[in-house]
């Protein structure tokens, strides 16, 4: 039987490209030759178990100050290949798209009809430049047992803060997939003293977003760790700005919306997503699932596009004041069409695992040391009753629920409680945060008050103060997890090391020592 893939598989290497033979790309050939055009790398996400987005945003001068890197004014016709071998001997698939100006010269290749569980290889060409080679997979099949899955996660990457050796050192895992919590980028405008100097100052327009994402694509240690795998992504408040909540600004600013609709469209153009998250203006709908067969389901949550406004102070504070608005039943911090979709999506969930992505700490956390208490009503402490209606969604569908979580630039796990009144209460489910890639710079194992926090918050079970990212393993009998550190991201090249090391298990939501 003569398969599709026998039918489609080319010849070897360049010769396959060249034997396409589309008349745009000869034509543009000609025009004008492209030089180095794959600087920002190449990227794959959102996989499903027939399909996986491919992506890749031509650049000549990354740092170019308009935020164009450089390209010249017109469409490029940009061809591309699927592969089941990284020789690209087994091509699979291939075709061409063109790369725009409007869209910052960035393609997003949305495939289907794949086979799922499966291994592949891509790249592309424009002009005579052939792109790096990136490394993607399907999914299992839904409902297949017993492939594991192998998750990284990881957030937060100033580049003025230090090296992305945290990227490295997790695409050295070769993880099945990689999950970025959010600060991909900082709006922030320049240091005194940076570690590595950036460009273009603080993100206001379209532009200044385009300048940073490329800065951060070009980055080595970056297009290493979306070149082995595919990732799924969700911001947090630095992908637009400091502190935003909804609709409001953190410096009062008549334009905000427009410099939110300028940072997503930034965001969306430099990311591997797929059309259904690409922004109309100020709105983008973020929050969405990824499936594992039946070992998992990973639910990407937004905490900042339809959050309720900081409560006590109406500003956001690590530790505010506290107040009784904390827990008005009415607040949310997903929105209620979120509240709405994440409590369908675990009532229909038949996955050992469900995985919630999401940004801010879920725990309670009295981050005051000694004395009296105090909570940030940044994160879910300043919506409680939303994190109530969350916690009672996963208890009554009867989940296996962990929650992944970001921005808080330090490596955190514990238990998320029904009741923290009670210190009986039952758990509800762990969670486990992760460190940053670089923010606050190089940090330490432990600080002066860490033993004091830990002992007051008896829930949470665990504290690292370097940067890194954190790998887990899952299977239908477990989940392990390794929280990763490295030494020092104020020099490039640092070691990683394990920090800590637990093993949840399916029915009982509490952290074992592994
Ligand atoms: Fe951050």
């Amino acid at each position: 039987m003569i398969t599709r893939r026998a039918l489609l598989a080319g010849g070897l290497g360049l010769a396959t490209f060249a034997a396409t033979g589309e008349s745009p790309v000869r034509a543009a050939a000609r025009r004008v030759p492209l030089t180095d055009p794959f600087q920002l790398g190449v990227a794959s996400g959102e996989p499903t178990h027939d399909g996986v987005v491919l992506w890749t945003r031509l650049a000549t001068d990354p740092l170019a100050p308009d935020g164009l890197g450089g390209m010249p004014d017109r469409r490029v016709p940009v061809q591309w290949q699927l592969a089941r071998d990284e020789n690209f001997r087994h091509v699979v698939r291939r075709g061409v798209q063109e790369a725009r100006p409007g869209a910052a010269h960035s393609v997003h290749v949305e495939l289907d009809g794949l086979d799922p569980g499966a291994e592949y290889f891509y790249r592309f060409r424009a002009d005579r430049e052939i792109s790096p080679v990136g490394r993607t997979r399907t999914t299992p099949a839904p409902g297949t047992r017993g492939t594991p899955l192998n998750l990284s996660f990881a957030s937060c990457a100033d580049y003025q803060s230090g090296w992305f050796t945290a990227y490295r050192r997790m695409a050295e895992d070769q993880p099945d997939l990689i999950a970025f919590l959010g600060d991909y980028v900082y709006e922030y405008g320049d240091y005194r003293h940076p570690v590595r100097d950036q460009a273009g100052g603080e993100c206001l327009d379209l532009a200044g977003y385009r300048l940073r994402h490329a800065q951060h694509k070009a980055d080595p240690d970056t297009r290493l760790a979306h070149a082995v795998a595919p990732w799924v992504v969700v911001w947090d408040d630095h992908d637009v700005e400091n502190a935003w909540a909804g609709e409001v600004p953190e410096q009062p600013d008549a334009s905000f919306l427009d410099r939110r609709a300028a940072a997503f469209r930034a965001y969306y153009e430099n990311m591997p997503l797929r059309r259904a998250q690409r922004p109309d203006g100020a709105a983008l709908r973020m929050y969405r699932s990824i499936r594992w067969g039946a070992v998992a389901n990973l639910h990407l949550l937004d905490t900042r596009q339809y959050r309720d406004v900081y409560a006590c102070t109406g500003k956001s504070g690590t530790v505010g004041p506290d107040c009784q608005e904390r827990f008005a039943p009415n607040r949310t911090i997903l929105g209620r069409e979120q509240e709405t979709w994440l409590d369908e999506r675990l009532r229909r969930s038949r996955a050992t695992w469900d995985l919630l992505g999401q940004q801010v700490f879920l725990m309670e956390m009295d981050w005051i040391n000694g004395e009296g208490k105090g909570y940030s009503n940044e994160g879910w402490d300043g919506y409680v009753a939303s994190r109530d209606r969350l916690t009672a969604a996963i208890e009554g569908h009867g989940r296996n629920a962990v929650v992944l979580t970001g921005d808080v630039h330090s490596h955190w796990a514990g238990e998320v409680k029904r009741d923290y009144r009670d210190p009986g209460s039952a758990s509800v489910a762990v969670e486990l945060v992760t460190t940053s890639v670089t923010s606050a710079g190089d940090g330490l194992d432990e600080y002066p008050n860490t033993g004091t926090l830990l002992a007051e918050n008896p829930h949470v079970r665990f504290f690292n103060g370097r940067r890194g990212y954190v790998r887990a393993r899952l299977t239908q009998q477990e989940m392990s997890v390794d929280f990763r550190s490295v030494s020092r991201v104020s020099e490039p090249g640092a070691p990683a090391y394990t920090s800590g090391s637990f093993v949840i298990e399916p029915g009982s939501p509490v952290l074992n020592l592994a």
